[in-house]
């Protein structure tokens, strides 16, 4: 173990990072413990950092059918889409556009927020000639921590990933999104379900393949859910849909990991300080700037970019992202040309070999550290389900994280096969695209059925 007071050159500095930041087998039972003690908290209504929320729905049958329309809300765009169901497990998507939420909105006020989605709504319907003197059913997912009390009302509990819109924590959003409607001079859409990205994407996969009994998001930001046998939810009392029913984790917020002072300060100067430190640790929107910490550091003890008007370019706040990382760790080539082409764009030249060899060491080191605690979430739920793994199970997943970063899932596999060793092939992780948006389709259809 190095010391970080004795540090006195940048491999003894890497070694250091690498202890700092590394995810043993035995850290991985560890988390998955605090895993199944936090989950058990959580659905018996004790305090703890899984939310445990239940979502007010369940597994579709595969034969929910009709057109149904899907407001999908919770990383950096808005996406609109239309959705055909054929009821024989399939899922078409009719219609789609995006809107880019900018910075101005997302920080804006609750009313403001909704009536630029009312006015996206209107925008999408008139440029797919949507007859709009019939009446629409709409399935909102809005991907941040709701406490439901129906399928169509919740109130959002705090906001996530950077937004911070004012008048909208602690209010019913489907409320907020029908009085925007109405002060546009909507008559025709019905909000009949409201749905986080994570039961969307279960639901989605699920609808598709009849195994599938996880969702998991790995993009901007990072959850899951499952579906829990009722008599096993102890704090709800309500009737259910059948025996199941699927609860939204906001394992974002699972607070039992061992932080790093880069971790720390990353999330003492985030909008949202003392939560969501498993997704600060995992998710696309941070992995840049905690590597970002870790080379200023490096800069500052002049290992690397010696040069320190090059340097003023990793000191700006958001100067890296998870996409430049992805490009660094990919850089196979001899004398890493593509790092240097990425540095070059950014402004840095004349760089050395040794500074790109280090530069992407940091962001192995961190991305691998996300892979590895994504790997043990899913461990854990899966084993919460089925703790001798019995059966197949199929992990619908979503998100760019998952989706583009090289090498992010032959690590969560290798993790896999640490802990279960032959049975890991009985976990089968399945990128699923679109799943908040067809996902809150099928929901809407499933409400449609039993109204
Ligand atoms: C954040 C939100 C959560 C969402 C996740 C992925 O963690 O709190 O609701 O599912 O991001 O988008």
């Amino acid at each position: 173990m190095v010391f970080r007071e004795n540090i006195t050159s940048s491999e003894e500095f890497c070694d250091y990072l690498y202890d700092l930041f590394k995810i043993t087998n035995n850290d991985i039972r560890n988390i998955i413990g605090s895993f199944h003690s936090e989950m058990a908290k959580g659905l018996s209504g004790q305090k703890s950092s899984l939310k445990m929320l239940p979502s007010f729905t369940r597994r579709p049958s595969g034969t929910e059918k009709g057109k149904f329309l899907a407001l999908d809300l919770g990383g950096t765009n808005l996406r609109i889409l239309s959705v055909d169901l054929n009821g024989k497990r399939r899922a078409r998507i009719l219609a789609v556009s995006r809107f880019f939420l900018t910075k101005d909105i997302r920080h804006s006020t609750g009313k403001h927020f909704f009536d630029f989605i009312a006015d996206c709504i209107k925008e999408f319907l008139e440029n797919n000639n949507f007859d709009l003197s019939k009446k629409y059913e709409l399935g909102f997912t809005f991907s941040f921590p709701v406490e439901q009390t129906d399928i169509s009302t919740g109130k959002l509990i705090k906001w996530t990933k950077g937004y911070t819109a004012k008048g909208v924590e602690g209010k019913d959003v489907i409320m907020l999104l029908n009085e925007a409607l109405k002060r546009k001079g909507f008559k025709y859409i019905r909000v009949t379900a409201l749905v986080n990205d994570a039961v969307g994407t279960l639901v989605a996969k699920s609808y598709y393949e009849s195994n599938c009994d996880m969702g998991v998001i790995l993009g901007t930001g990072t959850n899951a859910c499952y579906p829990e046998k009722l008599s096993r939810i102890e704090k709800f009392r309500g009737p259910g849909i059948g025996s199941e029913m699927i609860i939204n984790m906001e394992w974002g917020n699972f607070n039992k990991l061992k932080l790093t002072s880069y971790d720390k300060e990353l999330d003492k100067d985030s909008p949202n300080p003392g939560s969501q430190y498993l997704e600060k640790m995992v998710s696309g929107m941070y992995l840049g700037e905690v590597t970002r910490k870790l080379i200023c550091e490096l800069i500052s003890r002049k290992f690397i970019f010696k040069d320190t008007l090059q340097s003023k370019i990793f000191s700006k706040k958001g100067s890296l992202q998870t996409h430049h990382i992805a490009h660094i760790v990919v850089d196979n080539s001899k004398n890493l040309e593509d790092i240097e082409k990425f540095l070059t764009e950014a402004g840095i030249t004349n760089v050395t070999i040794k500074d790109k060899v280090i530069l992407k060491k940091l962001c192995k080191i961190v991305s691998q550290r996300s892979a590895k605690i994504a790997a043990a979430a899913i461990s854990a739920v899966i084993t919460w389900i089925d703790p001798e793994l019995h059966k197949e199970h199929t992990v619908g997943i979503d998100g760019s994280l998952y989706e583009k970063f090289p090498g992010y899932d032959d690590v969560m596999k290798g993790v896999f096969s640490e802990l279960f060793r032959k049975k890991a092939s009985k976990i089968n992780l399945e990128l699923t695209k679109d799943g908040s948006g067809k996902g809150a389709a099928i929901i809407a259809s499933i409400v449609s059925t039993h109204n």
